[in-house]
This record gives C-alpha cells, sequence and structure tokens, in this order.
C-alpha cells in the first residue's frame, strides 16, 4: 500500500520566531500513524529553526521551491544542496502561486507581478529533476484554472502538466515523485473540489504515469489532493483509492486543524 502523505504548505507566513510557536504548538497534538508521512514547508528562513524542532519527531522538513543549479551568479535562489544540509527531505516545484496560475477571480496585486510568478513547464521540470537529483522528493503540483474546467479542459492540462514535469526523468526517478492534484480554483478559496471528482482526477495524474512509465511505476506514485483540505473534508478525500495525501495550505497553519487531518489520514 502506497504511504500516505500529508504536507503542511506554509506559503509566505511565520517569520522564525513565529514559525517555532506555530511547530512546538503542532507538534504537541500530532498522532502520527504507521503508513503516514508529515511533512512541513515553512519559508525558507525558517527552515533552519523548523528543522531543529523537528529533529527526531518523525515529522519531515520541506522546502516551497528549489532553483535548477547547484550553484552560480543566481541572485536570490536557492539550490538543492542547501536545502538538504539544513535537513530538507521534501522540496514542492510548480506550486498554481508561482505558475502565476492564481484561483482567486480578481488577484489583489498588480498586473506585472504575474510574469515575476510565471513559472512554465520547462522550469518545473527543471526544479522537479534538480530536487531528485539533489536527493530531495519532488511534491510535483498540477491543476486546471476554472476557465480550464469550464471548458473541459482539465484532464488535458493535467496530464500535460504531468508529462512536461517528468521529461527526462527516469523511470525509476518518476517513481518517487510525489503529484499534488491542485484545482486552482480550490486553492485558498474554501471551494473544495468534490471528493470523487478529485479522486477521478488523481486517476489521470496516475493514468499519464502509466502511459510514460508503465503500471509499476504508477502504483508506486503518490497523488496527494490539495485545495481548501481542512479538518471536516479530510477524511472523505483520503479515504479516496487515488488519493494518498493532501498537500495543505491555509488549515497547515492552525495547529489543530492540522493535526486533525493528519488524524484522518491514519486509515
Ligand atoms: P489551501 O492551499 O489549502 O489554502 O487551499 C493549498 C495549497 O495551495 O497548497
Amino acid at each position: 500500500m502506497r504511504q500516505i502523505v500529508i504536507a503542511g504548505n506554509w506559503k509566505l507566513n511565520c517569520t522564525q520566531s513565529e514559525a517555532e510557536r506555530l511547530v512546538g504548538e503542532l507538534l504537541g497534538r500530532l498522532e502520527i500513524a504507521d503508513g503516514v508521512a508529515v511533512v512541513i514547508c515553512p519559508p525558507f528562513t525558517a527552515l533552519s529553526a523548523v528543522g531543529e524542532s523537528l529533529a527526531g519527531t518523525g515529522v519531515a522538513l520541506g522546502s516551497q521551491d528549489v532553483f535548477w543549479k547547484d550553484k552560480g551568479a543566481y541572485t536570490g535562489q536557492i539550490s538543492a544542496p542547501m536545502l538538504r544540509e539544513l535537513g530538507c527531505k521534501y522540496a514542492i516545484v510548480g506550486h498554481s502561486e508561482r505558475r502565476g496560475r492564481f484561483g482567486v477571480p480578481e488577484p489583489d496585486f498588480d498586473d506585472p507581478i504575474l510574469a515575476y510568478f510565471g513559472e512554465k513547464d520547462e522550469v518545473v521540470n527543471r526544479k522537479l529533476r534538480a530536487a531528485l537529483a539533489g536527493g530531495l522528493t519532488p511534491i510535483c503540483c498540477v491543476g486546471e484554472t476554472l476557465a480550464e474546467r469550464h471548458s473541459d479542459d482539465t484532464d488535458v492540462v493535467v496530464s500535460g502538466q504531468v508529462m512536461a514535469a517528468l521529461t527526462d526523468v527516469t523511470r525509476g526517478e518518476a517513481a518517487n515523485v510525489i503529484f499534488a492534484y491542485e484545482p486552482v480554483w480550490a486553492i485558498g478559496t474554501g471551494e473544495v473540489c468534490a471528493p470523487d471528482e478529485a479522486d477521478r482526477v488523481c486517476g489521470v495524474v496516475r493514468n499519464t504515469v502509466d502511459r510514460l512509465y508503465g503500471a509499476a511505476t504508477a502504483e508506486a506514485v503518490r497523488v496527494q489532493y490539495g485545495g481548501s483540505v481542512n479538518a471536516a473534508n479530510a477524511a472523505e478525500l483520503l479515504a479516496k483509492p487515488n488519493i494518498d495525501g493532501a498537500l495543505v495550505g491555509g488549515a497547515s497553519l492552525k495547529p489543530g486543524d492540522f493535526a486533525n487531518i493528519v488524524k484522518a489520514a491514519n486509515r
């Protein structure tokens, strides 16, 4: 049976001292069953402190991004070896917020910021391969916008993102990739994808891996659902056969809620 992975994506929240407090509160509540992996992805500036708090707890540390070069003249970037040395085991790549695919209908920002965030499939692929090469398990986010869903393009968009992300990835490496199906319209909106539909699209991800690498790899690959997961809806989502965990944003900042999501994974 595939291991369930519950990952908390803290996004742009928590200074280092706030992160230390939050992780302390969380650890006081977490009960983790066998067969469940829990990952915390704080901002880069809090990785070191949160990593120290997590040492020996069984909860893993992850980053929210990774650059594809190990070192060089790339101002502001963070590489896989840097993350590994801080104790990271996972790295999120291709989050829709980094792809510039914001879910909110009227984003509260000036237009140019979209270009800054506009990561294309090729960038996501480079980051995914850099994570694998650097010993980090990539959590690769894929998902359609509301407009793509309305035009019945969900499956094409999602399988296209999966294929692009896996360009030049070997079969052995692919088995270690975690995908997170995150419909853009469900992220941070409180609008969760219906569990049967989330399960169906996670199946589309798995079928795409099957077409590329065969059944054994597709069976091994873990596919999370993400988008407004909370303590109330987690159990139903996680009971679905194609959903192997959750990537949790907002609710991961609430220790009681995140602990209950982890509890719901103890299936
Ligand atoms: P959300 O975010 O749980 O706040 O919807 C999920 C994500 O963006 O990974």
